[in-house]
């Protein structure tokens, strides 16, 4: 089977069968992750790029393990000390990197759109490793495959996604997949936090009230607080933050039900998500930095075009 597209720019565009597909594939890819040997040749001969004109930690070295195990050769590139900094254009760079043979580009870019603009200009298949406010396709995938991992299914769980949904390609991607896949998603947040027509854009119910909708969920996705992206006070401090929205040990104890919570990292500890809940048992914060690499194994592989099975 293949996917229905060249490139994977954002969850909004996939098939409910392309999610199907990279989810199965990256069962394959997680069971090859148990082996003494890690690796597979599935992607020898192929040349990727990491991109990443935005800070990161898990999406980066995730996608650059997930090539070393599929044996593609990588090459790294960080914008701050590449010659972006002296102002070539992120057209110009990316040409000048493909002319040496480069055949798949994983980019990350604090503007929306920088992906799909590449797209459209030069021949590579392009993977989305986080664009702007947009989408975090490879997030949201990963946070499916852990979800399904950890309750068995997708269809009819119960999923909040709790915080900054405003500026969060996190959650634009997650409620794309998780409608996609049949699952029930509500976003619970500050109003100032919330898009005002996202109900009716998204199909996702809105609540502003934390303890109703963690005693409703089966799943907490709880998001970072983006200072970097808010230019305006959209709320009175942090700490009034994390005494209103923040998931405490005492507040999971009142709802007298176990849920899954899950976080996509950097984690504001004491803001959104306390240490007590982080590090607890009914944290799975580190099996989806696990699953991050079967999944993203699964992404280029499947985009590789390449048929030989993993
Ligand atoms: N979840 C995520 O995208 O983390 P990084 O910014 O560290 O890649």
């Amino acid at each position: 089977m293949q996917l229905s597209t060249k490139h994977l720019l954002g969850i909004k565009n996939l098939s409910s069968q392309d999610i199907s597909l990279i989810l199965s594939t990256a069962e394959q890819f997680k069971e090859v992750l148990q082996r003494p040997v890690k690796k597979v040749p599935s992607l020898r001969e192929v040349t990727i790029v990491n991109l990443f004109y935005e800070n990161s930690t898990r999406t980066r070295i995730s996608f650059e393990l997930a090539e070393k195990r599929l044996s593609a050769d990588t090459i790294n590139f960080a914008a701050s000390s590449s010659s972006a900094a002296k102002g070539e254009t992120l057209l110009d760079t990316v040409n000048n990197i493909l002319s040496m043979k480069v055949d798949m580009v994983v980019m990350r870019h604090s503007a929306s759109g920088a992906p799909h603009f590449l797209a459209q200009h030069i021949p590579a298949a392009i993977i989305n490793a986080g664009d702007g406010i947009n989408e975090h396709p490879t997030q949201a995938l990963l946070d499916a495959f852990s979800i399904q991992e950890k309750t068995g299914s997708l269809s009819g769980r119960k999923v909040a996604i709790i915080g900054d949904i405003m500026h969060s390609r996190v959650a634009q991607s997650n409620i794309y997949l998780l409608k996609k896949m049949g699952a029930e998603v509500v976003v619970c947040g500050p109003p100032t936090l919330i898009p005002k027509h996202i109900a009716s854009a998204l199909g996702v119910s809105v609540s502003y009230n934390i303890k109703e909708t963690l005693a409703w969920c089966d799943v907490a996705n709880v998001l970072r607080i983006q200072l970097e992206r808010q230019n305006q006070v959209l709320f009175s401090s942090l700490r009034e933050y994390n005494i209103a929205y923040g998931i405490s040990r005492q507040l999971l104890d009142s709802l007298h039900k176990e849920i899954v919570i899950m976080h996509p990292g950097p984690i504001n500890r004491g803001v959104e998500l306390n240490s007590d809940v982080a590090d607890s048992k009914q944290s799975i914060i580190l099996q989806q930095v696990e699953n991050g690499v079967a999944v993203r194994m699964a992404v280029l592989y499947l985009l590789s075009g390449r048929t030989a099975q993993a």
